[in-house]
């Protein structure tokens, strides 16, 4: 009975370490580092926890043997005094060496090494991602959402931002975290060793849907992601349906989205030029199905509780019209 509990407590726990989310799954070289750090930090601890256990056993196993032998302290005993300004000189010594190794440590993670980065823009909104990337033609931005894409063995560089309030962004197997602070910017180096499909999520409390502010990314060789970007930086078509050109042009969708190529030019909430082409909707909370995009456009407040998006009050068939337009959205 307590065996069966302790295999289902260990597969519980040991179910975070695979997969797309997992700082033990490195699959960056950010994330190399800090695992590698992980494993000295474990056994230097280790080693240093059975070292102070033995030392602590061995000193309880002589005290209760020479309880009735030992003599009484004197204070005025010379080598007191010498072993006194021993240990504190090693203090000392430890401190500065800490200090001084974790000065060049900052300073080292600060400078990054990326000489032709990639730049991309991420800035945090409750609950969701805007992501910018520099246009390599125009020298403008694309802007996406919700969606990462980065070319393998390349360095990106991140500048995060905030446009409510502290949020934090994670990609576990890629990097280290960082904060997204409302005024400032932040930037992250981001260098992807593994291709394949990872998962990024905010690591800081930032409101009822926290949990539901994550994002998806995508490592590819740089021949794929050039091809990606040449197609997020294109214009999408118009509606050719008259409902969903209604709703979406004229109606309350173009006051927060924005769609390249129509009249939809809001930018309060996420673009939506090429939503089909990602991989969930609303940061993480539903997969790219039919289904779920007419759910989400109809009763957002019922899958994301809180979110920013209003209830639209579209009828089933208007539903409908405006999921299957966002379906060719590629
Ligand atoms: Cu944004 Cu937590």
């Amino acid at each position: 009975m307590r065996g069966g509990a302790f295999a289902s407590f260990a597969c519980i726990a040991l179910a975070g370490c695979s997969g797309a989310q997992s700082v033990l799954a490195p699959a960056g070289e950010q994330a190399a580092g800090i695992h590698k750090l992980f494993w000295l930090m474990i056994a230097v601890g280790g080693f240093m926890y059975l070292l102070v256990m033995a030392g602590l056993g061995w000193s309880l196993w002589r005290a209760r043997r020479q309880r009735a032998a030992t003599p009484a302290i004197d204070p005025k005993d010379a080598r007191l005094d010498r072993s006194l300004i021993l240990w504190a000189g090693l203090i000392v010594v430890g401190l500065t060496v800490l200090i001084t190794g974790s000065f060049l440590a900052d300073r080292m993670l600060a400078q990054g090494r990326a000489r032709d980065a990639l730049e991309v823009r991420v800035t945090g909104h409750q609950w969701w991602w805007r992501v910018e990337y520099r246009d390599p033609a125009t020298g403008g931005w694309i802007e996406t959402a919700n969606e990462l894409h980065l070319p393998l063995g390349r360095t990106t560089r991140v500048s995060l931002g905030s446009s409510d309030v502290v949020h934090s962004f994670w990609i576990p197997s890629i990097a280290q975290k960082l904060d997204m602070i409302p005024g400032r910017i932040n930037l992250i180096d981001l260098t992807p060793t593994r291709a394949g499909w990872f998962r990024g999520q905010c690591a800081e409390f930032c409101g009822a849907q926290h949990a539901h502010m994550a994002f998806d990314v995508k490592v590819e060789s740089q021949a794929e992601f050039d091809r990606w970007l040449a197609v997020q930086a294109r214009p999408a078509a118009a509606p050719a349906d008259a409902v969903a050109a209604r709703i979406i042009e004229q109606g309350s969708c173009a006051m927060c989205h924005r769609i390249r190529g129509t009249a939809a030019a809001g930018r309060a909430g996420p673009d939506l030029t090429h939503f089909a082409s990602r991989r969930s909707v609303a940061a993480g909370t539903l997969p790219m199905t039919r289904g779920a995009i007419q759910g989400w456009v109809m009763q957002p407040q019922a899958a994301k509780p809180g979110t920013m998006m209003p209830p639209t009050g579209l009828t089933p068939a208007e539903g409908d019209a405006v999921a299957r337009y966002l379906e060719t959205l590629r």
